[in-house]
């Protein structure tokens, strides 16, 4: 499955990406994409130019949350009106590129930031959409660096407060208040966090109802999961079980648009990093098969404690031996996997580990000045 004699003349690591099952998973989107659908990929996941290429192509939208982002997109093809902008902390300079670019909406998450918008926005001449991220207080059940809707976060407006945040917009000159967002958390496996969020939007959709807002938008954000255990036999997620969890939960009134932002669901699948063992080391207790693609080129091992399926894909034996599958730098977080099972492995050999299309590539670092992961797509 992988072209192993193209992977020989490639200098290792690098990131692999597959734009056939990139191309399926999009298709398979776009199948659950219901009238008043609007689906963002969130761009943080992965911005690799050929990538992002294929989504803008699909005809998806994407979320930013930088002026890079906003760069990469428009530059790959995504059109200005389909960007919507993220981020607690937006830089003046960011603020005036989306603007200049003309993007859809501004997902704005406190009152100086909004401030700050209608004050350029004024002086440029311009009007800026914006729809207010509430912090709803939901809890999803993932791992707690990715969780991102409970009170205690620093993300978004608290729900107390929205009301009179809106009443504020619709104040300002160059403000156009367009609705709600929303976003959870990331990797969410199971759809009951999906439909708390459908409940309290609920609760807020009639608690603006009673005050007369009308909400043209809302935004829910991404999280959905996928299976990093077995890539191969899950290689797309269930995007029929998300969306019929929203179409069920939430109930479009006429004209009214429901938006999603979909980053690890779209890319992670179809993207391995290649890397190749150095050395096999037998220490007292353990046997260590040391690569050449470290933490600084995958970091979600050591960051979050994630799994990633590693493969030997060049072994041709039948024989097994158990492995701590290792970086090369200078922490003991440089661990990829403890005590794996695989092929017999020696020197030379590639190994792939999977699903690493989303939040790999993206969040490489150049620690101990290595060179960043370079990339290939087929
Ligand atoms: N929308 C907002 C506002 C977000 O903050 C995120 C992700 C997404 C959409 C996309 O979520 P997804 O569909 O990919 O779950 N680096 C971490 C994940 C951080 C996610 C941050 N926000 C990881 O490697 O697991």
């Amino acid at each position: 499955m992988f072209p192993i004699d193209k992977f020989q003349t490639l200098r290792t690591p690098f990131y692999y990406y597959d734009t056939a099952l990139l191309d399926k998973t999009l298709d398979a989107i776009k199948q659950e994409i219901r009238p008043g659908y609007h689906v963002h990929y969130a761009v943080k996941a992965c911005t690799n130019p050929l990538v992002l290429e294929h989504i803008a192509k699909a005809g998806l939208g994407c979320d930013c949350v930088s002026g890079g982002e906003i760069e990469a997109c428009i530059g790959a093809g995504f059109k200005a009106e389909d960007v919507v902008f993220a981020g607690v902390g937006k830089s003046d300079w960011e603020i005036e590129l989306a603007l200049k670019a003309g993007i859809g909406c501004f997902n704005v998450e406190s009152i100086p930031e909004l401030e700050v918008i209608n004050e350029m926005a004024t002086q440029m001449g311009k009007t800026a959409c914006v729809a207010f991220r509430i912090n709803p207080n939901v809890g999803a059940h993932t791992h707690a660096n990715i969780t991102t809707g409970l009170a205690e976060n620093k993300f978004g407006i608290a729900m107390e407060d929205m009301v009179d945040v809106i009443r504020m917009a619709q104040q300002m000159p160059a403000i156009c208040f367009r609705g709600l967002h929303f976003h959870i958390g990331s990797q969410l496996l199971v759809m009951d966090d999906f439909e708390a969020l459908c409940k309290r939007i609920g609760e807020l959709l009639a608690q603006l109802d009673a005050e007369n807002i009308e909400i043209k938008s809302i935004n829910v954000g991404g999280g959905l999961g996928i299976d990093y255990q077995n890539p191969d036999e899950n290689p797309i997620p269930n995007f029929k079980a998300y969306f019929d969890t929203y179409a069920k939960g939430i109930q479009l009134r006429p004209g009214q648009e429901l938006h999603f932002e979909l980053g690890r669901s779209v890319v992670a699948q179809c993207g391995s990093l290649i890397t190749r063992v150095l050395y096999i080391k037998k220490g007292a207790v353990k046997q260590f098969a040391i690569c050449d693609a470290g933490m600084t080129d995958l970091i979600r091992p050591a960051l979050y404690d994630a799994y990633h399926l590693i493969q030997n894909i060049t072994s041709q034996t039948e024989e097994q031996a158990t492995y701590d599958v290792v970086g090369p730098i200078c922490e003991s977080s440089d661990v990829f996997v403890k005590d794996h099972t695989m092929p017999l492995t020696k020197r030379g050999d590639l190994l792939a580990i999977r699903s690493a299309g989303a939040y790999g590539e993206i969040m490489a670092s150049q620690y101990n000045c290595r060179k960043l992961p370079q990339s290939f797509a087929d």
